[in-house]
């Protein structure tokens, strides 16, 4: 009998561990349970519950078991630069020197296809790797490095948003676009891989000073054009930048203004860094329901500065995700970035707590990326995208958790110990991927 009713539920799939999860809902909403469970089918959520009730509901499942293993959302990464991976970790400069020195000799080199395909197959992986299942992502200015990524992310099922740069000024003439080419590449990639599977095309003018006016203007008009796709970009991000972005745009009376001038501020425009901004600022961003990546590994590494998250919460409409913004940022674990903003949180005097952080690279990340229906939270009908994280997977990790006296306490300790190496497995879209060496661990 036991196998019968197995036959009619053959495609379930459950996964047993300790769930910690966010809720939608409540801005605290928490769901912990010690021996949960998780039921996955066809690329969906199904269930979430106490392991016993899921395991008896779907007798016929599949089951993997994690024992005290955590299983929580996929992370989302909300900016992040892939053609970066070639030059993560290049010391000693602030933004616009690091820019000219690492990062344009290093995309300059994505004009190969060959090196554009070697590239993201790399950083897909790496994303799976680091328990990140949702990536808004900067390509070059080369319409093929974009290509790429999108197909190594159609080939995985990764959630993925990206885009092609655009940049008509101010960085080396062979990285050049002009106004009416950036329009007319991204509007051709918009057209060829926008909602297709996971994917989904994000409008990318680098920053504003690589941006002439007419070039802002014409994305704009595309973004108009396409109100469902994401709009990225850098803001104030470095105190250099933002004095140069005072002089190439004089007319206008902020750095938050040149975009609004151009109409990419926007719900699901999502900017980068924000470090520098006045209320003023920060209360338009909110009233346009726009988004902002607080990116602190790169904020500390270029020594742009320290964002503060729960004063840009405190602005009505404004959402705020993590963002790893490799190459400035130095780690993709989400593990890296939270412990890093925790350091930025006490600085500026309003400390995050263990479940605040994991919301940030969770669902508070979807809902920068106007993606909290699909992702972001263990929840039946959203997306079957978890991470299995080890709280053993060092010793010094695995002595501390030893003495953990809760949930917090023990996740708290995996995001100030932990990368990843914590991370056990990945399931992308209800695909398991464990990554090289893990595979045969006991639970
Ligand atoms: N501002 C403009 N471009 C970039 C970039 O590639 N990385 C960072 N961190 N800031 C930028
Ligand atoms: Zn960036």
């Amino acid at each position: 009998r036991a196998e019968s009713r197995g036959d009619a539920e053959p495609h379930v799939r459950i996964v047993t561990g300790h769930v910690v999860t966010p809720l939608r809902g409540s801005p605290d909403g928490i769901l912990d349970l010690e021996r949960g469970a998780v039921a996955l089918r066809d690329g969906r959520i199904l269930a979430v519950g106490e392991a016993e009730e899921v395991l008896d509901r779907y007798p016929g499942a599949s089951v993997d078991r994690q024992g005290e293993r955590l299983l929580v959302p996929g992370f989302v990464d909300c900016h992040v630069h892939f053609p970066q991976m070639t030059m993560i970790a290049s010391p000693g400069l602030q933004l616009l020197e690091w820019l000219e020195n690492y990062t344009f000799p290093a995309e300059a080199r994505f004009a190969d296809r060959a090196h554009c395909e070697e590239v993201a197959e790399f950083f897909a992986d790496q994303l799976v790797a680091h328990g990140v299942t949702t990536a808004c992502v900067y390509a070059t200015v080369h319409p093929g490095s974009a290509e790429a990524l999108f197909r190594s992310a159609l080939a995985r099922d990764l959630r993925v948003i990206t885009g092609k740069v655009c940049m008509d000024r101010n960085a080396p003439e062979h990285l050049l676009d002009t106004p009416e080419r950036a329009y007319e590449q991204s509007l051709e990639l918009l057209e060829a891989w926008h909602g297709r599977g996971r994917l989904e095309y994000a409008v990318t003018p680098r920053f504003a000073p690589t941006s002439s006016p007419r070039q802002l203007e014409l994305l704009g008009r595309l973004t108009a054009e396409h109100p469902d796709v994401v709009v990225q970009t850098h803001l104030a991000e470095n105190r250099a930048e933002c004095d140069w972005v005072g002089e190439l745009f004089p007319e206008d009376r902020d750095y938050t203004a040149v975009y609004e001038r151009h109409g990419l501020v926007r719900r699901r425009s999502v900017f980068g860094h924000a470090i520098h901004l006045s209320d003023g600022e920060l209360e338009r961003l909110g009233a346009a329901q726009a988004s902002l990546a607080h990116c602190p590994t790169s904020n500390l590494f270029l020594g742009s500065g320290h964002f503060e998250l729960q004063r840009a919460r405190r602005h009505r409409g404004l959402r705020v995700g993590l963002g790893s913004d490799v190459g400035g940022g130095t780690s993709l674990s989400p593990l890296a970035s939270l412990n890093e903003a925790y350091k930025v949180s006490r600085m500026v005097g309003e400390p995050v707590d263990a479940f605040q952080a994991l919301r940030l690279a969770t669902l508070d990340g979807a809902e920068a990326l106007g993606l909290e229906d699909r992702v972001g939270s263990l929840e039946a009908g959203k997306d079957a995208d978890l991470v299995v994280l080890d709280p053993r997977s060092s010793p010094v990790l695995r002595h501390r958790a030893g003495y953990a006296g809760s949930t917090a306490e023990l996740l708290f300790a995996l995001m100030m110990l932990g990368d990843d190496r914590s991370v056990h497995a990945t399931y992308v879209s209800g695909r398991r991927s464990v990554p090289e060496g893990r595979e045969g661990c006991g639970p």
